[in-house]
């Protein structure tokens, strides 16, 4: 059993945090934000993910559990600290260190015996040595001499399936230059991996670039799939048995290689940003990374351009939007498809019916100051009256809804399924003018 304390409440936070007190470890969860820390006090969880808040409420009972906004509580007497903070793209699109180094020194302040400083944030090859710079300064500046060492430790996790994906994840990373730190990390992860063959040990350096690779392959998949769309629609070809052909090679593998509306999210866009922000400082070709961008950023435009050409004009229509977060399973909705589409939208003089399963609290108030926005308690009282309705997230409770239902709500059968959820025939069938993407449609060549 070892003291831990995770420093960051987030998603990434909030979820380390409750499976290593799971696993039997005494952990605090630390953040700035004395309104979270509240209402999680309060038994509240700042975000939606799946199985979180059973799991929270289960460690909390046990005792292993804890949460505070103070530094002198959460870290002396502490033996391993995690970092697990935000690492926002700066205007320059390089990965902003302000916060993981903020929070470098403020436990810096208080610690008291040798603590083992794990990075969880997504950063940049060097901000361990930033990291070590700053704990050393500090402790100089208390002219106290504490023995310490840094671990890379990035987080796969994703959201919608965050806590499963930290008890049994793919892989553990361990970037890690001390033999002391190395046994302690290994006996707090052996739970999550009895074998440990889960668990790769490496340089630092390698850590932290792994993480950047991953998140930007998957970016490369999805941008690959997006492009071959356009071009499936150009030459009338069908993207879902491009993507079936190509799924179905071992080498390749199914998954991430749905066209859709372009990665959103916290992570991919910021951390190809961030990658191709390295590449330049490093004077390597970011060619590649430019291109996966470029994509995403068309794919969402492209998408709006088909809603927009089929209504000669947008003034005085209504368009329901089926899901609102970046992606199933979360409410996140920081930098979603969906408020881009909302702004197009909305600047083009139509008025939304919007419905999101888990995220409409964090929309209302995100949205709160933009008129012609009408929030919806569910997918069918979103449809009534709409000239439209725009699948914008695939939650699974939109692939069986009543479409018959549904087609008496709306003003006009209308569909543009950006996640290409629904089959063509059945919904021509059905009666409604479908449009996919990849996917060259009847409605595409009249409305073209
Ligand atoms: N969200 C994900 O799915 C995910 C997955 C893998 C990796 N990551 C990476 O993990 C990191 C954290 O992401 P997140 O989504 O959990 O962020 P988040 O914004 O949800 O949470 C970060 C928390 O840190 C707190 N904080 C800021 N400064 C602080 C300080 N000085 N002391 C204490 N707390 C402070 C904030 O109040 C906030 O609650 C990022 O680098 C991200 O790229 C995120």
């Amino acid at each position: 059993m070892k003291k831990i304390t995770v420093i960051g409440t987030g998603y990434v936070g909030l979820v380390t945090g409750a499976c290593l007190a799971e696993m039997g470890n005494h952990v605090t969860c630390l953040d700035i934000d004395h309104e979270k820390i509240s209402s999680l006090c309060c038994g509240n969880l700042p975000f939606y993910e799946p199985g979180l808040n059973e799991l929270v409420a289960r460690c909390v009972d046990a005792g292993r559990l804890h949460f505070t906004a103070e530094y002198s509580e959460a870290i002396p007497g502490c033996d391993v600290c995690f970092l697990a903070l935000p690492t926002p793209s700066k205007e320059d699109e390089s990965c902003d260190l302000s916060y993981v180094l903020k929070a470098a020194e403020q436990l810096a302040l208080s610690m008291d015996n040798y603590l083992v400083v794990v990075n969880k944030s997504t950063v940049p090859v060097g901000t361990a040595e930033k990291v070590r710079e700053k704990i050393n300064d500090t402790l100089t500046k208390r002219n106290v001499e504490i023995p310490f060492d840094i671990v890379s430790n990035p987080e796969f996790l994703c959201e919608g399936t965050a806590v499963t994906d930290c008890i049994k994840p793919d892989r553990i990373l361990l970037g890690v230059d001390s033999n002391k730190a190395r046994t302690i990390m290994r006996e707090l992860y052996t739970p999550f991996s009895v074998d440990r063959a889960k668990i790769f040990e490496m340089d630092i350096p390698s850590a932290e670039l792994a993480k950047y690779a991953s998140n930007a392959m998957l970016a490369t998949r999805i941008s690959f799939m997006n492009h071959l769309a356009i071009l499936s629609e150009k030459t009338g070809a069908n993207i879902r048995e491009v993507r079936r052909a190509l799924g179905a090679d071992k080498r390749i593998g199914s998954r991430y290689l749905n066209p859709g509306l372009g990665f959103g999210g916290s992570c991919l866009p910021k951390d190809v940003k961030a990658l191709r922000s390295m590449a330049h400082e490093y004077h390597v070709s970011s060619s590649l990374l430019d291109s996966i961008l470029e994509i995403n950023q068309h794919q969402r435009a492209a998408f709006f351009e088909k809603i927009a050409s089929y209504f000669s004009s947008l003034k005085e229509k209504t368009i329901a939007l089926w899901g609102l977060s970046f992606k199933p399973n979360t409410d996140d909705l920081r930098d979603a498809p969906a408020l881009y589409l909302i702004e197009k939208l909305l600047d083009q003089g139509a008025s939304l019916r919007l419905y999101d399963p888990a995220s409409m609290p964090k929309a209302k108030m995100l949205l709160k100051d933009l008129e012609g926005l009408h929030f919806c308690s569910d997918e069918y009282e979103a449809a009534e009256g709409a000239d439209a309705i725009v699948l914008v997230t695939e939650w699974k409770q939109f692939k069986s809804v009543d479409f018959e239902k549904i087609q008496a709500l709306l003003k006009n059968p209308v569909l543009f399924d950006g996640r290409n959820q629904y089959e063509q025939e059945e919904m021509e069938k059905l009666g409604f003018t479908y449009f996919c993407i990849g996917v060259s449609s009847s409605a595409d060549l009249i409305y073209s």
